[in-house]
């Protein structure tokens, strides 16, 4: 690996259900297990020098699964930063996230916004949880706010550059990794990822580490990335 690291990388952790399910368990287990994956790739990015890890948690599509796996997923925030928050701020993180809070149980909310004040000093890894998080709702919201504007005065003057302050996530993404062998983008980051280096790799997210990590980014650092131009 050589020190061409990617700043800004995104995960879609997938397989949580399947992992659990191989090995006879319910798939709660695999979301447990795959909340302690979660610290473990956050502790490698941050020492690898990444500075945003984006991290699909749970989609606006996912309250449409079983109310008991839903209500899981809501406490998990709360078992995770219970285990880990100490750890976190000892190494320098910085909690945020990306999505709609407002839906969510209000002792989720409060635990995520008590991460988010805990840790907001610090100056390592930004972890951006994407929670109640849909790329389409997160563009449609940045034209309302942009329409509201102009219609109060605004000029109507956008560039991409300024629509990127209108979205939950500001920054252009430069690896996007899916685990677990599914090949789609399930709407995550579409505006985002427009230049993005895309990895799929088979493993399942409970068994993803720091090694697989560092496979993902050795791989980035093969790609020729042109942005649209020639090669140098
Ligand atoms: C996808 O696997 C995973 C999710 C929908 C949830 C991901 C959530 C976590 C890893 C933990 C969140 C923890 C915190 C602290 C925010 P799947 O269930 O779709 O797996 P499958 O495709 O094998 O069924």
């Amino acid at each position: 690996m050589n020190d061409n690291i990617p700043q800004t990388i995104a995960i879609i952790m997938d397989g949580n259900g399947r992992w659990a399910k191989q090995r006879g368990l319910p798939r709660t287990a695999g979301h447990k297990q795959g909340a302690d994956t979660i610290r473990t790739v956050a502790l490698a990015a941050n020492e690898l020098g990444v500075k945003k890890l984006i991290l699909y948690a749970f989609s606006t599509e996912n309250w449409k699964r079983p109310e008991g796996e839903v209500g899981y997923l809501c406490k998990l925030p709360g078992l995770f930063f219970n285990k880990y928050i100490r750890e976190l701020m000892e190494k320098n993180i910085r909690v945020t996230f990306a999505g709609e809070l407002e839906r969510f149980p209000s002792d989720t909310q409060k635990v995520i916004n008590r991460a988010v004040n805990d840790t907001s000093h610090n100056t390592g890894l930004e972890l951006c949880l994407a929670i109640n998080y849909g790329s389409r709702r997160e563009i449609l919201l940045g034209i309302q706010k942009y329409a509201d504007e102009v219609k109060n005065g605004r000029k109507n003057d956008l560039t991409e550059e300024d629509f990127s302050q209108y979205l939950f996530v500001p920054e252009d993404i430069d690896l996007m990794i899916r685990t677990s062998g599914e090949v789609r983008i399930s709407n995550f980051l579409l505006w985002q990822l427009a230049y993005s280096e895309l990895i799929f790799t088979p493993v399942a997210w409970p068994d993803f580490n720091k090694e697989e990590l560092i496979k993902c980014i050795e791989e980035f650092q093969h790609r020729d990335r042109r942005f649209g131009g020639l090669t140098k």
